[in-house]
């Protein structure tokens, strides 16, 4: 039997403008996946998950299996390929991240599923594991970028753009992040197009908003080292007016930012937006009044800090 787990993520800055060339910065948060995998002497690969099951035959195309545990199947019928094993196993998922609102719940699924179903065959390195994970991931979204599932394997913050590549950045930042949840249900492949049209109608607003988030996530970066939380409260506040100006935001998702500013340091949409999350900057001295602020008004809310452990096997 084999164990791993690993952190979702957040996006603190830069989202959307990174699909343009804008360097964006990232967290691993401390809610996790956890995966267990087992070799069984069933011809099949079983998958169990608290948002369904998955039981199919060995070597079946992937194109046919139709379901978002996918990558699981994915990376299983590989792992008993490579090795040549002629029974099945068997995957047990559990989750702290909540599904489908940008904080990386398939990234650290393929990463846990990667490493748990890897390490059932042969001792892997932390780069293999985020190799085979971002493949796994390609099963369900084509174009994604590599950034969730590499925050998501090595832990702590991170700068990422689509040029250079990751950076991980040396912080002591140690704030708690409150989360809340629109409860409103989005694609991000539909926001990142929609973003696409903005920009087709309004190319130099566009430009214009590109090179200022530039210069916010400079700044950005050096206010994490000094761990300047009301400096950085104040960029999400900014970077928040972005993401206005390019139609991601709704009427709840700003009720809700205007919530959390009252206490927090800042807060801003996480992610694709339309629906999602929001991000309120916070330490031990308005956390709570954050949380509790949020709840009054009936917002699902959590709060997070850093994880700088990353992937962890057992
Ligand atoms: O929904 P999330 O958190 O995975 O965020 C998507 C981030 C975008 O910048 C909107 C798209 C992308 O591929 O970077």
């Amino acid at each position: 039997m084999s164990k791993a787990s690993a952190p979702g993520k957040a996006i603190l800055f830069g989202e959307h403008f990174v699909v343009y060339g804008v360097k964006a910065i990232l967290c691993a948060i401390n809610k996790r996946v956890t995966v267990t995998a087992e070799k069984i002497p069933q011809n099949k690969i079983l998958i169990k998950s608290n948002i369904g099951e998955l039981d199919a035959p060995l070597k079946k195309p992937i194109s046919e299996i139709n379901s978002p545990l996918k990558p699981f199947y994915y990376l299983a019928n590989k792992m008993i390929e490579k090795h040549n094993q002629k029974t099945g196993i068997k995957i047990f998922v559990e989750s702290e991240i909540p599904l489908g609102v940008g904080l990386g719940s398939s990234s650290a699924c393929c990463v846990a599923g990667a490493a748990s179903i890897s390490r059932l065959f042969e001792e892997t390195s932390k780069e293999q594991i985020l190799e085979l994970a971002i493949e796994a991931e390609r099963t369900i979204f084509e174009n994604t970028s590599g950034a969730d599932c590499t925050v998501c394997t090595f832990g702590g913050l991170m700068e990422y753009d689509k040029k250079r590549g990751f950076s991980q950045i040396e912080s002591d930042s140690n704030f708690n992040l409150v989360i809340a949840n629109s409860n409103i249900e989005h694609s991000t492949d539909v926001v990142v197009s929609n973003v696409g049209q903005f920009k087709e109608k309004n190319e130099e607003k566009f430009l214009n908003l590109c090179q200022k988030e530039s210069e916010l996530v400079k700044q950005v970066s050096i206010m994490l080292k000094n761990n300047d939380l009301r400096g950085l409260g104040k960029c999400m506040h900014d970077n928040q007016k972005f993401l206005e100006i390019i139609g991601i935001s709704n009427e709840k998702l700003r009720e809700m930012i205007k919530m959390a500013e009252d206490t927090s340091f800042g807060a801003k949409i996480t992610g694709a937006g339309g629906g999602g999350c929001i991000i309120a900057l916070t330490d031990e001295s308005n956390l709570e009044k954050t949380i509790l602020k949020l709840r009054e008004g009936n917002y699902d809310c959590f709060s997070v800090k850093i994880d700088f452990k990353g992937l962890d096997t057992f």
